[in-house]
């Protein structure tokens, strides 16, 4: 389906070449770039307190990008106190003037799109599409809880009552949020949940991933010249084990927006509930998917096969939403298969900054490594179906993983969310689907999920029994966009409310009921 130009999945020539030439002559001067970065926070700083961490470029092993220097646990409390008495000023400021700073720091990344993007692609292993898309939606995010903020956050609400009293309901910040993010949306994801913290009214305490620190720290420096002041968005560079417990174990934190992987979210879950003489708190967590689709034997293979090479393999398949369990209508599956072969054999892997590149690297050795060793026990059991090749040089490069597909009698033969380029194909009669659909459900993943069919009765039927927060139909299952498709699951995915929805900043606030007697 590749063959005659890339086409994305309405046939339509993206045309690759000529969108992202001009972009990537103003990102070559960054990608030449070292960084450094540490804590950014409200107080003075000791800089040795801690040791610096190198930063090695995914893609290219030889390439020290920069330095890190992780939070020490001192700062990390200190950095708590200063949030803690810098609430209820920051709680008290109108939303208009929060609002502002936020819309003010889409322009700023706007501006520098080109440095944004190049860190994304040298520190996160991001194809130029996956940057362009994350700065978008970090932008996105800016305006839409800009916008939404005014609205929950003006003026209070109006309540009926008796003559001689007057009623109103209040909106405001929670007090001191934690906002822990992963490294595959470094800006996207990270910015969301920290913007919608602080435009809510709380101050936060932002700690990135380990693996995209030194993303994180020139993006909190824009958000500071866009007006945040410092001691109401603090950063909190450092790994998960000791910033990111303390982080959530402090009894002063009022609550944690996380993003990252289930068991993560359970071990914050149990550390937030441990906590003696503390609040009880507000978890919102985002996490990882077991995503399925179903195809029926009325769906068009061509497509359904562009749709399921985007939903696996996009982004290395280093999104909560890519596709890992394609289950296919006996009937067409050897005609899906065959055509997935096709593809798979037309997909470039490498470079990033390569124009013609489909897939970059996995974001660490460690990643790799799980990732090898689950395609060798697949191997092992006679499975594969398809492999994509990859050279030599470019294995020998940095932490690649070539783009695969098993076949396995069901998603409840996977342990475990797989987070790279797998795919794992199912098949099934007609008369089985009610019995696919209650083992996808007790699986109990329900991030995204995808139906390929012609009869709307049975589109309508799946979509409607399938327990997942985002359904998408004759389509890929990737790519929600900010107010468009607001995005999150149930069940092990997520807690919710949906972010990039309008019921996301409701969650970082208190309701207070205001009675006057007149
Ligand atoms: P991860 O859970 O390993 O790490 C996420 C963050 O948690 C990192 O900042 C890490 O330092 C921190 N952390 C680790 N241990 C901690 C602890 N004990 N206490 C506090 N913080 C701790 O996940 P990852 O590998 O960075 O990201 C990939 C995962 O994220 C995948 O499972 C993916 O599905 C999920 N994800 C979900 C969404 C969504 O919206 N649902 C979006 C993106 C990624
Ligand atoms: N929101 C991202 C997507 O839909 C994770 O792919």
């Amino acid at each position: 389906i590749y063959t005659d130009g890339r086409r994305n999945s309405k046939g339509i020539n993206l045309n690759i070449n000529s969108q992202f030439q001009p972009l990537l002559n103003e990102m070559k001067p960054f990608l030449e770039r070292t960084y450094s970065a540490g804590p950014l926070v409200g107080f003075e700083l000791d800089h040795e307190s801690s040791e610096r961490h190198d930063v090695i470029c995914p893609w290219d092993h030889g390439r020290t990008i920069g330095s890190v220097r992780w939070s020490s646990a001192e700062e990390t409390s200190r950095a708590i106190d200063v949030a803690w008495k810098a609430f209820p000023d920051w709680n008290d400021t109108p939303v208009e003037k929060r609002a502002a700073i936020l819309e003010r720091f889409a322009d700023l990344m706007e501006k520098h799109m080109a440095e944004l993007m190049a860190m994304c692609c040298m520190e996160g292993g991001k194809l130029l599409p996956d940057g362009v898309a994350e700065v978008r939606e970090a932008v996105d995010f800016c305006r839409y809880y800009a916008a939404r903020a005014r609205e929950i956050f003006g003026a209070p609400t109006p309540l009926p009552g008796p003559t001689g009293e007057s009623n109103e309901l209040i909106m405001q910040g929670k007090g001191v949020f934690t906002t822990i993010s992963p490294w595959n949306f470094p800006i996207a994801i990270f910015c969301g949940q920290t913007v919608a913290a602080a435009v809510a009214g709380n101050t936060v305490l932002a700690k990135p991933a380990e693996q995209t620190s030194l993303i994180a720290h020139r993006v909190i420096e824009l958000l500071y010249e866009a007006g945040m002041p410092r001691e109401v968005v603090q950063l909190l560079p450092g790994d998960g084990a000791t910033v990111g417990s303390v982080l959530s174990s402090d009894r002063r934190i009022t609550g944690v927006a996380f993003t990252g992987s289930t068991q993560t979210a359970q071990l914050i879950n149990r550390s937030l509930a441990a906590r003696d003489n503390a609040a009880l708190p507000t978890l919102i967590a985002e996490t990882g998917g077991l995503n399925a689709m179903i195809v029926d034997s009325t769906a068009l293979p061509e497509q359904v096969v562009a749709d399921v090479v985007e939903s696996s393999y996009q982004s290395a398949g280093q999104r909560c939403s890519a596709l890992r369990v394609l289950y296919v209508q006996e009937d067409i599956a050897e005609r899906v298969i065959e055509t997935l072969k096709g593809a798979m054999v037309e997909l470039n892997i490498g470079d990033p900054t390569r124009l013609a590149t489909d897939v970059g690297p996995v974001i660490d050795e460690e990643a790799r490594k799980g990732l090898q060793a689950h395609i060798d026990r697949l191997k092992s059991e006679g499975r594969l179906i398809a492999e994509t090749a990859i050279d030599a040089d470019t294995a020998a490069s940095g932490t690649f993983i070539a783009p695969t597909a098993f076949r396995i009698d069901g998603i409840d033969a996977l342990d475990t969310e797989q987070f790279g380029p797998i795919l794992h194909v199912a098949t099934f009669k007609a008369n089985e689907i009610d019995q696919v659909i209650d083992i996808i459900n007790e699986r109990g993943y329900g991030l995204t999920f995808g139906v390929h069919s012609r009869n709307e009765t049975f589109t309508n039927h799946v979509a409607s029994r399938i327990r997942v927060g985002n359904v998408y139909v004759n389509r890929n299952i990737i790519g929600a966009v900010v107010g468009v498709q607001p995005f999150g699951g149930q069940g092990f995915s997520g807690t919710g409310p949906k972010a990039g929805g309008p019921h996301y900043l409701l969650r970082f606030a208190n309701e207070k009921t205001r009675t006057i007697n007149t």
